[in-house]
């Protein structure tokens, strides 16, 4: 069975990706940033194999995290879903993109990963002070990343998804995109084992692959960004 671990699962699209993967008949664990919200998003997920907390802003958490998720580990795929949006750039920064550099870089390799994306990511640049970083900025490194683990995890299939614009307490009211299909790709690529699932490096929206910010497949910039986040390692 699929032992698949999701961050941010206590709502939006990494609690219906929760749901997905658990009708798909994987053993699902959950993430959220206290008890109260995994022990909420816990009961009413029938199914769900158990939890874990950590604030993904705060570095030790972050570090502790990485430290149980081996010891209840390995996990088949892993959906690196939290995310923030309207936040300052450090929370940017610390959610964002240095959370999932730990979490992958710290934490026993999986079959599969997969990094929750957006098309905004193709407003983004790097380098970039830390201090400035935006959305875009946050989630063009975030795909980076994505790309760099690729080569550095050839055992792994390691892609990222662009989930759509849907209506989530981030996505706000007025979203236009499908919330269902926002999560489908991630629960696919996590899943299944379509020849179409069975690659890496690779960028999808709605299970096809599209053309990412020309950054991603950039590789002395991914090894200066690896750098950089190193140095918190
Ligand atoms: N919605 C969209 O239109 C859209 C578009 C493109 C990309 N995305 C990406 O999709 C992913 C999921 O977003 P969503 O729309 O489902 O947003 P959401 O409803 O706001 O959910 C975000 C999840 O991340 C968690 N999270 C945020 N900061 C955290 C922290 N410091 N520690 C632990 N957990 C934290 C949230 O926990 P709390 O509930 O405790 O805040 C929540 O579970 C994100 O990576 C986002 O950037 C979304």
């Amino acid at each position: 069975m699929t032992k698949v671990l999701i961050t941010g699962s206590n709502d939006g699209l990494g609690f219906l990706a929760a749901k997905r993967c658990v009708e798909e008949g994987a053993q699902v664990f959950l993430h959220a940033r206290n008890q109260e919200k995994l022990d909420r998003a816990v009961a009413q997920i029938p199914g769900i194999k158990g939890g874990f907390v950590a604030d993904l802003s705060d570095i030790r958490q972050v570090q502790k995290l990485a430290d149980q998720l081996n010891n209840g580990g390995p996990f088949d795929a892993i959906i690196h879903n939290a995310g923030v949006y309207q936040s300052t750039s450090e929370e940017l920064f610390r959610v964002n993109v240095l959370a999932p550099y730990l979490l992958t870089t710290n934490v026993t390799t999986p079959k599969r990963l997969i990094y929750v994306s957006s098309q905004m990511h193709k407003g983004g640049s790097f380098p970039k002070s830390i201090n400035q970083l935006t959305y875009s900025d946050s989630k063009l490194w975030l795909t980076m990343l994505m790309t760099s683990f690729s080569m550095q995890f050839p055992e792994c299939y390691v892609n990222a998804v662009d989930p759509g614009w849907v209506s989530t307490k981030m996505g706000g009211k007025g979203a236009p995109d499908d919330l269902d299909q926002g999560a489908e790709t991630q629960v696919w690529l996590a899943t299944s084992n379509e020849p179409e699932t069975l690659v890496s490096g690779k960028y999808f929206y709605h299970k096809k692959e599209q053309a990412p910010h020309s950054d991603v497949h950039n590789t002395s910039k991914q090894e200066e960004l690896i750098e950089l986040l190193s140095e918190w390692n």
